[in-house]
């Protein structure tokens, strides 16, 4: 669904399988065609869900079950909608989002084993309307994305270890992954599936292409939420 004059895309996709180098270089060829780029991520990309992050990466709500996750997830979620992605839609931005609502179905839904239900009707709420027109998902085999994971989170911060997600069994990562070719299959017209094995500038022009296809025309300035985060 179109809000205002701008784009609204989302990055789908297990661990490792390169979403924030990617939506660094599509943000950068953006940019350098005019566009007004918003990149953002979630849990997060406002000030109240920066704050839900921390609870949910931590596994700090673990403890009280993956419904009180659901639900947390969905608030830090309609607090980035209202606050950040909206308003840049409807100023005409491109809006660049790493995850949204499908990682909450895969996440919470298929591998927590909550009802779909629940979750969409969760998502109603959250979401209120603004829904990616265009949303890329990453595959990549498990073992692969989680080696890559590891890889990174021990360059970037040695001692930290995995987060509350990435510590789950291969199997099910897997099932994510599935779990996403399944919403993809079922919504063609917003999704495309991406082979994240190719070559990094492979999928950059791959990805570049789709979007380009869907573009508003151009308008002024650029951000990025939060300063620090690509
Ligand atoms: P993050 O470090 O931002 O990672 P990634 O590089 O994997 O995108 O971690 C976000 C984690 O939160 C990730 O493991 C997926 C999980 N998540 C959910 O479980 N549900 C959600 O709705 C969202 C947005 C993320």
């Amino acid at each position: 669904m179109s809000i205002g004059k701008g784009l609204f895309v989302s990055f789908e996709g297990g661990e490792g399988a390169g979403k924030s180098t990617q939506i660094r270089r599509l943000a950068e060829a953006l940019r350098r065609h005019g566009y007004d780029v918003l990149v953002t991520r979630e849990p997060g990309g406002s000030p109240g869900a920066e704050a839900v992050r921390h609870v949910l990466l931590s596994g700090a709500a673990e403890m009280f079950g993956t419904r009180m996750e659901a639900i947390l997830f969905a608030a830090a979620r309609s607090d980035h909608v209202e606050e950040v992605i909206r308003p840049a839609l409807v100023r005409g931005a491109v809006v660049l989002c790493d995850r949204f609502m499908d990682s909450s179905r895969v996440y919470q839904g298929v591998t927590g084993n909550l009802e779909p239900e629940f979750i969409e009707a969760l998502q109603r709420v959250a979401v209120n309307g603004v829904v990616p027109d265009c949303t890329l998902i990453l595959d990549i085999p498990a073992s692969l994305g989680l080696e890559r994971a590891r890889r990174r989170g021990v360059a970037v911060s040695p001692t930290a270890g995995p987060d509350r997600f990435e510590k789950e069994r291969i199997e099910t990562h897997e099932k994510r992954r599935e779990a996403y070719l399944d919403i993809a299959a079922a919504d063609p017209e917003r999704c495309r599936v991406i082979d994240a094995q190719q070559t990094e500038d492979a999928i950059a022009a791959e990805i570049l292409s789709i979007v380009e296809q869907r573009l508003p025309p151009v308008t002024e300035t650029s951000s990025t939420y939060p300063e620090t985060a690509q």
